[in-house]
């Protein structure tokens, strides 16, 4: 019979423990664990994760002490083994780079992006709790969890081939919704093509609707793009931060920033949304989805950002589109159909062979997959994959770039 995890049960951890492991079985079992990620680490270029910035200077309090930033990040709270100064530090850049209203803001350090949004979705209910939750066709399927689990009701507006909200069908949803809040997620970066919807448009949409900012919400869901966006801005940007509209954002830390755990920066501009209730034994307020919440990732976050500063971060999303343009060109090079928005990492490519694209973890859509240049990956990891496309020759069925 087929048991859920047999394909990890087969894999490295074969061993029950019901009884204690022998060392050397232990020792076996990492290494094993090791060589497999080495080597798939070698064709990571699917996923935005990164691993480039070295914690070492870290390992001590990483391996060494429990830490528990439980409650909420501004409190001093009654848990002695926290790193909430990290935490308020990390914070504090993220308020700049997002420019968060002058004294007005609250904010933590979440598991990702996903709990983010639930933040996000759930301060906004509590300013409108019959709110629908308005969202693009290409929003990342955290949303919709979001909203299940907090029992809002959804509308979904197209998007367009790129990605895109389509804004002109926002003004349509919009309309047939009248009878409610609209709380609308715009996605900084969506998942497949890291298309961005413009902030400046949302909200000159909800503009002419007669629905102005205290009568709307808008979360940014910057999983990917938000900080590369803040530090390394295009002309032309289009809108995506607290001062262009945003009520929340949030964004993740295992991608850009490296925290080699999943992690995230959760941020609002609403400073109410740091009141909760009081929790005594813990001398806090109750503000955040955890109780018990990572004292280790605001400790990563903070080195990611104080090893590079602002102006290694810029450094290094300029040099990661750099790759990814040099990407592009490779691809077009050899004839396969590809493209790319001018602020992305994300090389978008119609779908190669199916050995390929589960060779390289490269996700794959309809007729189209995507590599990710983001920081970590070499001209010589984009070579080797080009390369095997090439040889592959089987082209695409449906020629022709978007
Ligand atoms: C647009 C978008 N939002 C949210 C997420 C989820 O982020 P996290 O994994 O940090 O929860 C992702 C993940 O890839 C994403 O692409």
């Amino acid at each position: 019979m087929y048991m859920m995890g047999d394909f990890h049960r087969a894999d490295e951890s074969d061993r029950s423990l019901i009884m204690p492991v022998r060392q050397g079985v232990i020792d076996r079992q990492i290494s094993g664990l090791r060589s497999r990620l080495d080597d798939a680490w070698q064709r990571h270029i699917g996923f935005p994760g990164t691993a480039d910035v070295d914690h070492t200077a870290l390992a001590d309090l990483l391996t060494r002490y429990a830490l528990n930033n439980i409650g909420d990040p501004f409190s001093p709270g009654a848990v002695p083994n926290h790193t909430r100064a990290f935490e308020v530090q990390v914070l504090d850049l993220a308020a700049e780079l997002f420019r968060a209203p002058d004294g007005g803001w609250w904010g933590c350090v979440t598991s990702g992006s996903s709990e983010g949004t639930l933040l996000g979705l759930r301060n906004a209910r509590r300013i409108f709790p019959e709110a629908v939750v308005v969202h693009s066709a290409c929003a990342h399927y955290s949303v919709t969890k979001a909203a299940d689990l907090l029992a809002m009701p959804t509308a979904k507006v197209p998007a367009t081939r790129r990605g895109e909200m389509d804004y002109h069908a926002l003004s349509g949803v919009l309309s047939q919704h009248r009878h409610r809040r609209p709380v609308i997620v715009a996605t900084i970066g969506t998942t497949m093509t890291e298309a961005i919807d413009d902030l400046r448009r949302i909200t000159a949409v909800c503009d002419r609707l007669g629905i102005g900012a205290s009568d709307r919400y808008i979360h940014a869901d910057a999983a990917l793009s938000g900080i590369p966006l803040a530090v390394a801005p295009l002309p032309g940007n289009p809108g995506f931060d607290l001062a262009d509209g945003a009520d929340s954002i949030t964004t993740s830390g295992h991608k850009f920033l490296s925290t080699l755990m999943p992690s995230g920066i959760y941020l609002s501009r609403n400073p109410h949304d740091g009141h909760g209730p009081h929790v005594d034994y813990l001398a806090s307020h109750d503000t955040t989805i955890s109780g018990s919440r990572s004292g280790h990732l605001p400790l990563l976050l903070w080195h990611a950002l104080a090893r590079h500063g602002v102006d290694g971060l810029r450094r290094r999303a300029e040099s990661a589109r750099a790759r990814a343009a040099y990407a592009h060109s490779r691809l077009l090079e050899i004839g396969w159909p590809s493209w790319r928005h001018e602020h992305a990492f994300t090389v978008v490519l119609r779908r190669p062979p199916h050995e390929l694209a589960e060779r390289w973890a490269l996700p794959s859509s309809d007729d189209w997959s995507h590599l990710i240049c983001m920081p970590g990956v070499s001209t010589s990891q984009v070579d080797a994959f080009i390369e095997s496309l090439r040889l592959s020759r089987a082209m695409p069925a449906t020629a022709g770039v978007q």
